[in-house]
This record gives C-alpha cells, structure tokens and sequence, in this order.
C-alpha cells in the first residue's frame, strides 16, 4: 500500500499539482485512496454521472467514444477531470488496458483544492490544451486534409 509521502512525492510529479507547495499536497494526499483495476476493466463509461476523478500511478488507460480511440494515457496522466470539471456526463469510456493502479479523488476535496489553491486552474488548462492539440492531431479530417494538401 502507498503511503502518504509516497502519495505527496507522486502529486509534486503531476501536472496538474506540481506548482503546489510538498507541504499542501499532504493534504490532498490524506483525501486520495488508492484503487486497483485489472487488465480489461471499466474505469468509467461515456455518458454517465460521476464525482470523481483518478490519478494513475502505474499502467495504462485507452480512452474511446464511441468506435474511436481518442487517447492512452499513463503515469502520472489525469483522467475523470472533465465531469468535474463541467458537471456534465462522462464525455468518454476510459478502461484498463493493462493492470491500473490509481489515486481516487473525489468531486468535494477536489473542488476545496481548487479554490484554496488557485495553480491548480493552471494546470488544468495546460492538461485540457495538450488533449485538444492532441485529439484536433489525430480526427480523421485532420489526417484526410494532410494527404490532400500539398
Ligand atoms: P470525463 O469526461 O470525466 O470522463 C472521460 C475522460 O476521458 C475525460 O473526463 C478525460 O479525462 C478523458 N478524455 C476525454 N477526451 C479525451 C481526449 N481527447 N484525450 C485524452 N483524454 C480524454
């Protein structure tokens, strides 16, 4: 089991957390709880409501919608932020595409974490940024128009 230094040590590596003072991150290491899921396994699915949002610490994801895969993502990577974010539904199916080994959040700390320290909305755009450049990369149109032009 992870213990809380561990936690603090793997959050100052995120993103999402790395603008954060060691000393806070205990904090929000004391409001995460470690959750494992197999090879194969559903971590959330496209269109339902949700209140939490996991960190991965070891292993991969493949986020699909629909047929299409939209992104694999892996240490350290978010994923679950965006219905927090917006309170809408799932926008995407997330599963396990090898043993995962995560950090659970929870919508009420996360929110807490957000307001007390305001990095965060930061490290959140600059996480949401990188996917949209990534996701625009790869729609078929986008791939189509590159063959096309030229
Ligand atoms: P959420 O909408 O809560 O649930 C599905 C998650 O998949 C979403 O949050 C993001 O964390 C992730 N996700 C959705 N679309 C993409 C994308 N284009 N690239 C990477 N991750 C994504």
């Amino acid at each position: 089991m992870i213990t809380t230094a561990e936690k603090v040590l793997f959050l100052k590596g995120i993103e999402l957390f790395s603008a954060i003072p060691s000393a806070d991150l205990v904090g929000v290491a004391l409001v995460t709880e470690e959750v494992e899921h197999r090879a194969g396994e559903v971590l959330m699915r496209e269109g339902e409501i949700a209140n939490t949002l996991y960190l991965i610490l070891e292993g991969t994801v493949i986020v699909t919608k629909g047929e299409r895969v939209l992104a694999e993502l892996g240490e350290r990577e978010v994923v679950g932020e965006m219905a927090l974010l917006d309170a809408a539904p799932r926008s995407a199916t997330v599963s396990a595409a090898t043993d995962v080994s995560t950090l659970e959040l929870h919508r009420d700390p996360f929110e807490q974490i957000m307001s007390d320290r305001p990095e965060i909305g930061r490290g959140i755009i600059k996480v949401l940024t990188q996917r949209l450049r990534t996701s625009s990369a790869l729609t078929p149109e986008a791939v189509e128009r590159r063959s096309t032009v030229g």
